[in-house]
C-alpha cells in the first residue's frame, strides 16, 4: 500500500539488505514433484480447508468486491467485514493511519447490518465453494444473538467468528474479551444459539492468553482466532492531535506478527482447540511461522492493503515453498516448533 506501507516496508527491505546474516534458505527440493504432489489442506475443527490461506475480517469487504481481481475459489476461505444487527455509519474520518511496518486503523465497525448481509452479498458468495465465515459482534449479549440467529436461517456460511474486543455496554463498557467470566458467558451464549462452527476471535493485550483460550474452551468454542489488532494512539507533534477521527485505534500488520506468534504458542499449549492465527502475515514463510507454533489455518488481513490479491499469491507461493522444502503435507506444519 502506497499509503500504509510507505514507510515500514521500506525500513523492512533496507533492514533485509543491511542484515548480512545467513538466512535460512529453502533447502534443495531432492525429488522434484509437480504441484498435485502438495497436500495443502487443512482441517479445523469439522472443517476441512483446501488451504489454510484465509482472508481476515475487516480487510477483504465482504468478499464480492474482490470477486473481479481475485479467484476467490483458490482461497481456504474468507471472514466477511463484521455484521451488526442494525448497519452502522462507522468512526469519524481519518480512519487510516501508516505506521513502520504497520497501519492503525479506527474504522468503528462500519457494516450493512446482518439483513443486508444475507439479502445482498450472500447470494453471491454462495456461487463460490471457498469457505464464507461470517464475524458477528455486538454491543450487549443480546445484539451477539440476533446476529446469529439471522445467520442461522441462510444458507452459504461454514462458521461464525466472534469479535470479542468490543464494549459491553451493559456492563461499563468493558470488553467481552477482555475478561474471562465475560468472555464465558457471551461464548457460552452464542454457542447455544448458534447452528454452526463457533470460532471465538481473542483480543491479544490480555495478561495471560492462556486463561482466556481455556475460558473460550470450556464455555463451548469450536476453534480460536488469535488474533485481533492492538490498541494504539498515533498523533501529530505538532498539533498533538491524533492522526484518526476516534483518536486511538487498532495496530496490524508486520509489526504485530511476532507478537502474535507467541500468543499462538502460548495458546496452543493450554488448549486442545483448533487455532487459526494472524497478525502480519505477508510471505509463505511467516504461515509456517503461525502454524510451527501451533496454528491449523492462519488469516491474512492488513496486506491486502499492499496488493488486494495478496491472499491469492499466498496460496501459491505457500506450495512452492512447501515444494521446495520437501513438505507434501501441510497439516505437518502444525506445532512443529523445534527448541532452539
Ligand atoms: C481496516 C481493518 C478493519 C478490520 N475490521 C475487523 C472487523 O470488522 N472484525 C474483526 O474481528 N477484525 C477486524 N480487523 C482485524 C483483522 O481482521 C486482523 O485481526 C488484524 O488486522 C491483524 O491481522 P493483519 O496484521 O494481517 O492485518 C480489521 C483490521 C483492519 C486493518
Amino acid at each position: 500500500m502506497r499509503f500504509a506501507f510507505s514507510t515500514g516496508t521500506r525500513c523492512l527491505i533496507l533492514t533485509r539488505v543491511l542484515d548480512s546474516r545467513p538466512v535460512n534458505l529453502p533447502q534443495p527440493v531432492t525429488a522434484l514433484t509437480g504441484p498435485a504432489d502438495v497436500d495443502l489442506s487443512v482441517s479445523v475443527g469439522t472443517l476441512l480447508f483446501q488451504n489454510p490461506v484465509i482472508a481476515a475480517s475487516g480487510t477483504f469487504g465482504y468478499g464480492v468486491e474482490f470477486a473481479e481481481l481475485v479467484d476467490l475459489n483458490r482461497l481456504g476461505g474468507l471472514v466477511v467485514k463484521g455484521l451488526s444487527a442494525q448497519p452502522m455509519d462507522g468512526a469519524p474520518a481519518p480512519r487510516i493511519w501508516d505506521t513502520a511496518s504497520g497501519m492503525v486503523n479506527a474504522i468503528g465497525l462500519q457494516n450493512v447490518g446482518v439483513r443486508a448481509f444475507v439479502a445482498e452479498k450472500l447470494p453471491l458468495l454462495r456461487r463460490y465453494h471457498t469457505h464464507v465465515i461470517a464475524n458477528v459482534f455486538g454491543c450487549s449479549v443480546e445484539e451477539y444473538l440476533e446476529v446469529i440467529r439471522v445467520l442461522n436461517e441462510a444458507d452459504g456460511v461454514a462458521a461464525y467468528e466472534l469479535n470479542v474486543s468490543c464494549p459491553n455496554v451493559e456492563k461499563g463498557g468493558a470488553e467481552f474479551g477482555s475478561d474471562p467470566i465475560l468472555l464465558s458467558g457471551i461464548v457460552g451464549a452464542a454457542k447455544k444459539a448458534s447452528s454452526r462452527p463457533l470460532w471465538v476471535k481473542l483480543a491479544p493485550t490480555v495478561g495471560f492468553i492462556g486463561l482466556m483460550a481455556k475460558a473460550a474452551e470450556e464455555a463451548g468454542a469450536d476453534a480460536l482466532t488469535i488474533a485481533n489488532t492492538y490498541p494504539a494512539l498515533c498523533l501529530d507533534p505538532h498539533t498533538r492531535k491524533s492522526h484518526l477521527g476516534s483518536t486511538t485505534g487498532g495496530l496490524s500488520g508486520p509489526a504485530i506478527k511476532p507478537i502474535t506468534v507467541r500468543l499462538v504458542h502460548e495458546a496452543s499449549r493450554a488448549v486442545k482447540l483448533p487455532i487459526v492465527g494472524l497478525g502480519g502475515i505477508e510471505s509463505p514463510g511467516d504461515i509456517v511461522e503461525y502454524m510451527a507454533a501451533g496454528a491449523s489455518a492462519v488469516q491474512v488481513g492488513t496486506a491486502h492493503f499492499v496488493d488486494p490479491r495478496a491472499s491469492e499469491g499466498l496460496v501459491e507461493g505457500l506450495e512452492k515453498w512447501c515444494r521446495d522444502d520437501n513438505t507434501l503435507r501441510i497439516s505437518e506444519l502444525k506445532g512443529s516448533l523445534k527448541k532452539a
